[in-house]
This record gives structure tokens, C-alpha cells and sequence, in this order.
């Protein structure tokens, strides 16, 4: 047996002692994603965390997704193998700076991206992910929308609203280095390749692509055309699931420098430890959970 595979192996015995189910998204590292029980986008595995009936998610991904499990079922234990997997662009606003904007704009709605802290989605109306955005902006009553943190999401958001969009200025690392020179550059090379990205890409790349959608909303396009050529704009993890599921296609990542660091800090070692020790876990004070457990129900309530 394969050291990789004995691994493998003890994780899930360990998993099903503790009842546990292994969440992952769609940019972990292969052989995260190989072990987890479901992979998905933001949105998907919000929702499969919510509805799940055990007692242990283990959430490979980002801290603000483990959270946002963490928020939806209070009495599960949920543990995060990697404590230092942040992403940066919810660090980029802060509730206090979110409170002063909502002073200036008292009339506007607050939509929080779930790429956000939990004090954030407590001091927001609705949250919403990649695949929802434009839906749950045009689900609100008011004309103004302050949206955070994503300008880029923001800027996507406005061309099917005529809503007033407040953005605020966040950007994510690795989808706001693509840029048109790269599409120039990948088109030339593969002139018959749909070019599909990620609504956190700048409007430049946007304007250039033939679609636009969420990471499983990617993976859902390639693998439902059967075969095909893809330049994919979005962080090079999501290759995994695509060769997987349909290796028949093929996918040029945009950019193979698209690489988020946060989401390759989970190994199956570290969920191994995780599920040894029952420890590191992600606990959001109440308070702060019940606000943002509103914000983040009223999205997924939407239709
Ligand atoms: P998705 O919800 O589309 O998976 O995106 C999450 C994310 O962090 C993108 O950078
Ligand atoms: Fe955050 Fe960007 Fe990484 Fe997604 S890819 S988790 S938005 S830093």
C-alpha cells in the first residue's frame, strides 16, 4: 500500500469514528478534494453544511467558509485542518469601516460577499456568493446597494442592475492579476477556446470572456459540453475536478501563476491532526452568529 493510500485509509476510519464529513472546495489540492465527501462552490457547500445531519464537518477550504458553517449549525463542531487559511480579501473591510459607510448611505441595502468576516455578514442585510449575486441584488426593495468587499463582483453586479452600486474598494490577489494582455495571449494560442471566468476577475477580463460563472458553474459548463477547448479565468485547483469529471475537455488555465496560497495550506496530514484532536476548531460568538446567520439564511431562502 502507498503511503498516500494508508493515509487515506486512516482518515477515513477516523471519519467515520468521529460521524465526521469532509467538506472541500473547489481549489484545494487534489488530493484534499480526493478524500473530501462533497467539493463544491461557496454556495454549495454552505448549503450542504446546513443540511447535513452529523455532528463534525471538517472544512477544507478558507476561514470564512468554515465560519459560515459554523454560523448556520451552531451545535455541530467544525474544524478548519489549516487555522491560518484566510483570504485576504475578506480582511480588506472591517464592521467598523462597513457602520461608517452605512451612516453615509442610511438608506441603501447592505449586501455582504461571503468571502467576508462574520462581524461583517452581522452588520449586513443579505449575503450572497459568485453564483447568487445578481439575483440577490435584484431580490432588495432599495435603490442603493452597498455591496462589500469585492469592487470587481461589484462592477460585474452592476451591468444587470439598475440599482445605484456602492462598492467597496476589496479586490481578490489572484483573480485581479488576470488581465486582457492574458487573454490577448491565450487567445492567440488557442483561437477556437471558449474563454470562461470568474465574476472576481477585473472588468477588463469580464468584458473579454464568453461566460461568466462561480467555480462549480465553470466545471457545470465544461463538463455539460461534452468536449471541447476551454481558457479557464479562475485559480488553477478547479483543473482537478474539471480533468476528473470530464477529462475528455480540455482547459488552459488563463494564467498558470493563478494560484491562491491560502487554499493549498490544507493536506491531508493536517486533516488527519484535525480529526485526532478534535482541534482547530471555528467558533463564532453568538451574538455576532445570530446577526449573520440572518444575512446568510435570507440568501439562501431566496428562490
Ligand atoms: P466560488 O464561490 O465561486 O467557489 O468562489 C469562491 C472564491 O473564493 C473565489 O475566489
Ligand atoms: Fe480569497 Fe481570492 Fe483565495 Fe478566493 S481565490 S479564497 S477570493 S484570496
Amino acid at each position: 500500500m502507498t503511503d498516500d493510500k494508508a493515509l487515506a485509509d486512516r482518515i477515513l476510519a477516523l471519519k467515520e469514528e468521529r460521524d465526521a464529513v469532509i467538506l472541500a472546495h473547489n481549489y484545494q489540492l487534489p488530493e484534499v478534494q480526493d478524500i473530501a465527501d462533497h467539493v463544491g462552490d461557496s454556495l454549495e457547500l454552505a448549503r450542504a453544511g446546513a443540511s447535513l445531519e452529523c455532528p463534525v464537518i471538517v472544512f477544507c477550504g478558507v476561514d470564512f467558509m468554515a465560519e459560515t458553517a459554523a454560523i448556520l449549525s451552531p451545535e455541530k463542531t467544525v474544524l478548519l485542518p489549516a487555522q491560518d487559511a484566510c483570504c485576504p480579501m475578506a480582511e480588506m473591510v472591517t464592521a467598523g469601516e462597513l457602520a461608517v459607510l452605512k451612516e453615509r448611505y442610511p438608506n441603501a441595502a447592505v449586501v455582504a460577499y461571503v468571502n467576508t468576516t462574520a462581524e461583517v455578514k452581522a452588520e449586513s442585510d443579505i449575503c450572497c456568493t459568485s453564483a447568487n449575486a445578481v439575483k440577490v441584488v435584484r431580490s432588495l426593495h432599495q435603490k442603493q446597494v452597498i455591496f462589500v468587499p469585492d469592487r470587481n463582483l461589484a462592477a460585474y453586479v452592476a451591468r444587470f442592475t439598475d440599482k445605484e452600486i456602492l462598492p467597496w474598494d476589496g479586490y481578490c490577489l489572484v483573480h485581479d492579476r488576470f488581465s486582457a494582455a492574458d487573454v490577448r495571449r491565450e487567445k492567440a494560442l488557442h483561437p477556437r477556446a471558449e474563454l470562461l471566468v470568474h465574476p472576481e476577475c477585473r472588468p477588463e477580463v469580464i468584458d473579454l470572456a464568453d461566460h461568466v460563472f462561480s467555480t462549480s458553474g465553470i466545471i457545470r459548463h465544461v463538463c455539460g459540453s461534452g468536449a471541447g477547448e476551454f481558457i479557464i479565468g479562475t485559480e488553477v485547483g478547479i483543473l482537478h475536478r474539471i480533468r476528473k469529471h470530464c477529462p475528455e475537455t480540455r482547459c488552459i488555465p488563463l494564467s498558470p501563476r493563478a494560484i491562491c496560497v491560502n487554499m493549498k495550506k490544507t493536506t491531508p496530514e493536517k486533516v488527519l491532526a484535525a480529526l485526532e484532536r478534535m482541534e482547530p476548531r471555528v467558533v463564532v460568538p453568538q451574538k455576532t452568529a445570530a446577526d449573520a446567520r440572518r444575512a446568510i439564511e435570507r440568501m439562501l431562502e431566496l428562490p
